[in-house]
């Protein structure tokens, strides 16, 4: 059980982020990423239809022997987490937004989410923000947009950066300093984010945190590798987009489905 790879399924390119982590982490691990950039994006879908979608990926990943499923998705973490760990009997690991780290270390006592329609209005969200952070205020703000701009590559140009513009202007008017990175494909464009920010403003994501946690449930469950032989790495995607195989410097396979 060991030698069996992890999962990750995301809308497209985004969930290589996480992804990363977990590499860089646990390099002896098998994994298998599967890209849903036919679905891309997740952030407008029904809780039914990302419920349907979410499932239909872990099968996937389960008729491939994955031994754990990482969402690398807060879309579908927030919206979907609880329903497949009812539904499969392997560990899941999720992603949500790093509300926590940055309601303990706001100085303004304001905080900025920068995340999709669909994980602010999830109940996990509302549940997270009010357990560790009731007592700052959080500017949320969904990233509409981003994810398609993203997914085709246009990660600097003036279309992204114009709606950056539109979207983190309220945050820095309402003096956060803290910026929560509450979806998977925003490190991404962290650059275009950064030029607009000012200094004074700290971007947070808890991709480490999450590889991490993996590393520990991995432990716990006894399933951790502990071959050190290189790790084999396999990318499946379902749409005929290049950008996935610049994500990765064309280092791994990429199999269309
Ligand atoms: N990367 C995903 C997230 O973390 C999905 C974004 C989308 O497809 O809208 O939320």
């Amino acid at each position: 059980m060991s030698n069996n790879p992890i999962g990750f399924f995301d809308s497209g390119i985004g969930g290589v982020t996480l992804w990363k982590e977990v590499h860089s982490l646990l390099p002896y691990e098998n994994k298998i990423y599967l890209a849903d950039s036919i679905n891309s994006p997740y952030g407008d879908k029904s809780d039914k239809k990302l419920e349907e979608i979410s499932f239909k990926n872990s099968e996937f990943l389960l008729e491939k022997g994955c031994k754990l499923i990482i969402v690398a998705c807060n879309t579908a973490t927030t919206k979907c987490i609880e329903k497949l760990r009812k539904r499969f009997h392997i560990p899941f690991i999720g992603i949500e937004p790093a509300i926590k780290p940055a309601a303990l270390n706001t100085k303004t006592g304001k905080v900025g989410v920068l995340a999709t329609k669909g994980t602010l209005g999830s109940d996990l969200f509302y549940k997270t923000s009010n357990k560790h952070a009731s007592s700052v205020k959080i500017i949320e703000q969904s990233g509409r947009g981003l994810v398609p701009l993203i997914e085709q590559g246009k990660m600097d140009g003036d279309e992204i950066k114009n709606l950056l513009k539109k979207y983190l202007q309220v945050m820095i008017n309402e003096n956060v300093d803290k910026l929560v990175l509450g979806c998977t494909h925003y490190p991404l464009i962290i650059k275009s984010i950064s030029e607009i920010l000012p200094e004074t403003i700290q971007i947070i994501d808890c991709n480490k945190a999450v590889a991490i946690q993996t590393k520990k449930v991995l432990e716990n469950n006894r399933i951790i590798n502990l071959n050190k032989i290189e790790s084999n790495n396999i990318f499946y995607t379902n749409s005929e987009s290049s950008i996935l195989g610049k994500i990765i410097d064309n280092k791994f396979n990429i199999t269309k489905i």
